[in-house]
């Protein structure tokens, strides 16, 4: 057996492929695109490792799709693949629809294909599951209640509006089609491999390097925090028992404002790597102009799949925030390859025709 994950040299992507062959020893066939977020760095030590097959390519590619689909006959497909920054997708929205929208909709067509000409035992354990965000409900006032599942779609950036639509073709592929699919809406993640443009690996960057921490506003808003390796146990959860059609909503019970997870960061940065003169990093802290549009409040209640599932976050933020800070002190080659523009180069050397 096989399964085909999308996106797998991301941040999520892949601590879940390497969480995936350190519990078993189903390969794992791993397309991406390596856009500037996907970093091979990042698969290091499955070099030489045959459980780990790596497909430099795209999901808008259709017929590398089939082609997949055919060579390895994956059980599952667990679809990552997206352009995942909010800032970004204000400054520029099309990769958004192009990757986040049509890609997940060649994916689903490349899918119905490949699942149609199954025969009936497979197609009943067939599944695709898509990962998603909680940002597609929208912002909450500071005392209403977390987003369950039924809450209204509310999408209010490029990002979660381009997520939100690919959403809606999983359900209608499954709702039209029987296409078995599961999808699970996810809270704001943090860890290893994190690509410094997010708020805490870039917070830690920053930080050590000495320059301002950008705080956008007020700081006042509120996330809702979740150790990568917890999500990524909650897909497996999700794949493994979820129930067909279904979505099912991820967090960490970890609300905090921006303000809070800054200062926390420089304060296990204070411990673990102190400033030279003495002072706290908090001291590098700077308000700056405020995203627009800018969500105020995400809350996840995870009540379905505990209840269902049985699956609840292990680490909370205090014990899963010294994991990426301790990661990122020990891995400062990888920041600096990812932040010198140097890894981008290697990709088009190692990939031009
Ligand atoms: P990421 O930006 O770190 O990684 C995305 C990966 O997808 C990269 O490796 C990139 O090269 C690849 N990719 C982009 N376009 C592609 C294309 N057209 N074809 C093939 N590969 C392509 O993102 P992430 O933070 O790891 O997020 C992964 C998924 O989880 C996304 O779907 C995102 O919406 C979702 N999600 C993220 C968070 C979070 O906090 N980061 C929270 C909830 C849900
Ligand atoms: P981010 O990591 O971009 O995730 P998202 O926007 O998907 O929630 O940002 C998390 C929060 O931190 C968000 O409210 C925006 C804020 N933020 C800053 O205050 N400063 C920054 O430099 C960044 C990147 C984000």
């Amino acid at each position: 057996m096989t399964i085909l994950v999308t996106g797998g040299a991301g941040f999520i992507g892949s601590n879940f492929v390497l969480d995936w062959l350190a519990g078993c020893d189903e390969p794992v066939v791993n397309l991406d695109a390596l856009t500037y977020a996907g970093n091979l760095r990042n698969l290091a030590s499955l070099a030489g490792d045959s459980r780990h097959r790596f497909v430099h390519g795209d999901i808008c590619d259709a017929a590398l799709l089939d082609a997949l689909l055919a060579e390895h006959q994956p059980r599952a497909i667990v679809h990552f693949a997206a352009e995942s920054h909010v800032d970004r997708s204000i400054l520029g929205p099309q990769a958004f629809i192009q990757t986040n929208v049509v890609g997940s909709f060649t994916l689903l067509e490349a899918a119905r294909r490949h699942w149609g000409g199954l025969d009936a035992a497979a197609r009943e354990a067939w599944r695709l599951l898509h990962v998603s965000t909680d940002e597609v409900y929208g912002s909450l006032e500071p005392q209403a209640p977390a987003f369950t599942e039924t809450h209204r779609y509310e999408p209010n950036s490029p990002y979660s509006a381009s997520k939100a639509a690919s959403d809606h073709l999983v359900r209608a592929y499954h709702h039209t089609y029987g296409l078995p699919v599961l999808t699970t809406n996810c809270s704001n993640n943090y860890g290893p491999y994190h690509f410094p443009e997010k708020l805490i690996p870039l917070i830690i960057h920053h930080a050590l390097a000495g320059q301002p921490l950008p705080v956008y506003g007020d700081g006042q808003q509120v996330r809702d925090w979740l150790y990568v390796g917890d999500h990524c146990a909650a897909i497996r959860r999700v794949l493994q028992t979820g129930r067909l059609g279904e979505t099912y909503n991820i967090g960490g019970c970890n609300e905090k404002t921006n303000l809070d997870v800054v200062r926390t960061v420089c304060a296990m940065l204070d411990e673990l790597s102190p400033r030279g003169d003495g002072q706290s990093y908090a001291t590098q802290i700077a308000f700056v102009r405020d995203r627009p549009g800018h969500d105020r409040r995400y809350a996840i209640d995870a009540g379905k799949i505990e209840r269902e599932l049985g699956w609840r976050p292990a680490e909370t933020f205090e014990t899963g925030l010294r994991k990426p800070i301790l990661w990122y002190l020990q891995h400062q080659d990888w920041v600096r390859e990812v932040t010198s523009g140097e890894y981008r180069e290697w990709v088009h050397r190692q990939y031009q025709p």
